[in-house]
């Protein structure tokens, strides 16, 4: 394995700006500790590259990110520029181009953080979403705009190969877990694709005769994700639904500033991507109050894909210990700073040094 990692990095908006070079520093000390390094390919594209340049992207932007082992993103959309642009524009061609069929949403209780709904046992679920089809379609219009007659219409696209990919994934990191998948559907309403997705997911997963398998309707599983989330284990869904589950657990653990993401490409054929859950925050952003641990477990979470189970393994004990030790920011009531947080997080990078540089992962 090269001991320079090429990264291309997008910061994008908001506290987007913010987060990244307090992640960045983070993970250069901790690469140095592990004997490798980074080159940070820092790429200015976002809103004020839109505004500028009238797309989000150069025109041979996505050849650029094809030259990266992986790519670091903050967040991105403004106030003033439509979500649909930032979105269409630049996460989901990346998403698209490079194949990143899983995204993938690791929800965890961390030490010292006050779940909203007071419960003692700890939460440790990750959700599979299906990032690539279903609900994000392009196909579609709207017609007789601006008269009485206006309509729009969407159609959702479920392909077998494009379920059955998601679904094994799924089963592959449930057999690593506590063997428990709940697949999200809603056959019940949705007459056509949902059962489609039914069917694939019950025949992907029946290879693996050891995971136990539980279709729960999204509505009902919303509300019992929020009422007994100790329940979940791995949680496969479509696009859309993924999408909002995923927002929904990250904020059962405390803050959505925590929660990580990784839009992958298992193969490894293209870059992955990784990027905190949550936006680029305009409420506070320019304040210096961002928490920077979602950004730095999805840095932890590339180094897993990068082939460093020990560093990502170290970074994300260390963002514990900096939390459990009471450094905190606004968003779980304490007062540091996003810049505080980070150099505490660095310092236990340093303390923790012994226990993982040399290792192979895992817990010491
Ligand atoms: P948001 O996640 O930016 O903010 C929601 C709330 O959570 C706000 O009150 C914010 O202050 C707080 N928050 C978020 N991250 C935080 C952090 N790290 N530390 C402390 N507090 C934090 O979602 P919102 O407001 O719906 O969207 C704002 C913009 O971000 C929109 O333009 C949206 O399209 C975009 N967005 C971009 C995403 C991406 O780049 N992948 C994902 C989600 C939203
Ligand atoms: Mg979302």
């Amino acid at each position: 394995m090269s001991t320079l990692h090429r990264i291309a990095v997008i910061a994008g908006d908001g506290i987007g700006l913010e987060v990244m070079p307090a992640a960045i520093g983070c993970l250069d000390r901790l690469a140095e500790l592990h004997g490798f390094s980074f080159s940070w390919n820092e790429l200015a594209w976002g809103s004020d590259y839109y505004r500028e340049h009238g797309r989000m992207l150069p025109v041979d932007g996505l050849e650029t990110l094809a030259e990266h082992e992986a790519i670091f993103l903050g967040a991105v959309g403004v106030p003033d520029i439509p979500d649909v642009e930032t979105l269409w524009g630049l996460l989901i061609p990346i998403r698209r181009q490079f194949e990143q069929y899983i995204n993938l949403r690791p929800v965890k209780t961390l030490p010292g953080i006050v779940p909203p709904i007071r419960d003692e046992s700890p939460i440790d679920l990750v959700i599979v979403r299906e990032n690539n089809e279903g609900e994000y379609s392009e196909i579609g219009g709207r017609m007789y705009r601006g008269l009485p007659q206006e309509s729009a219409s969407q159609e959702a696209v479920f392909t077998r190969f494009g379920i059955a990919r998601a679904a094994r994934y799924a089963a592959e990191l449930a057999s690593a877990r506590r063997r428990k998948i709940t697949s999200a559907t809603k056959s019940n309403g949705i007459v056509h694709t949902m059962p489609f997705w039914d069917e694939v997911v019950r025949e992907t997963v029946a290879e693996y005769p050891e995971i136990d398998l539980r279709s729960e309707l999204i509505d009902a599983l919303a509300a019992s994700l929020v009422l007994h989330p100790q329940r979940y284990d791995v949680i496969v869904a479509s696009n859309l639904f993924g999408d909002i589950l995923s927002d929904l657990a990250g904020a059962l653990t405390g803050s959505i500033g925590v929660a990580p993401s990784g839009n992958l490409n298992p193969e490894g054929r293209h870059p992955s991507m990784f990027e905190p859950v949550h936006g680029s925050a305009p409420d506070i952003a320019g304040q210096g109050v961002a928490n920077p641990i979602g950004q730095i477990w999805s840095g932890a979470m590339m180094l897993d894909a990068l082939g460093r189970p020990a560093a990502a393994a170290h970074l994300v004990a260390a963002f514990e210990a900096a939390l459990a030790d009471g450094i905190r920011t606004r968003d779980l009531g304490g007062e540091a700073s996003t810049i505080e947080m980070a150099r505490a997080v660095t310092q236990r990078v340093e303390a923790l040094a012994d226990s993982y540089v040399g290792t192979r992962g895992g817990r010491p």
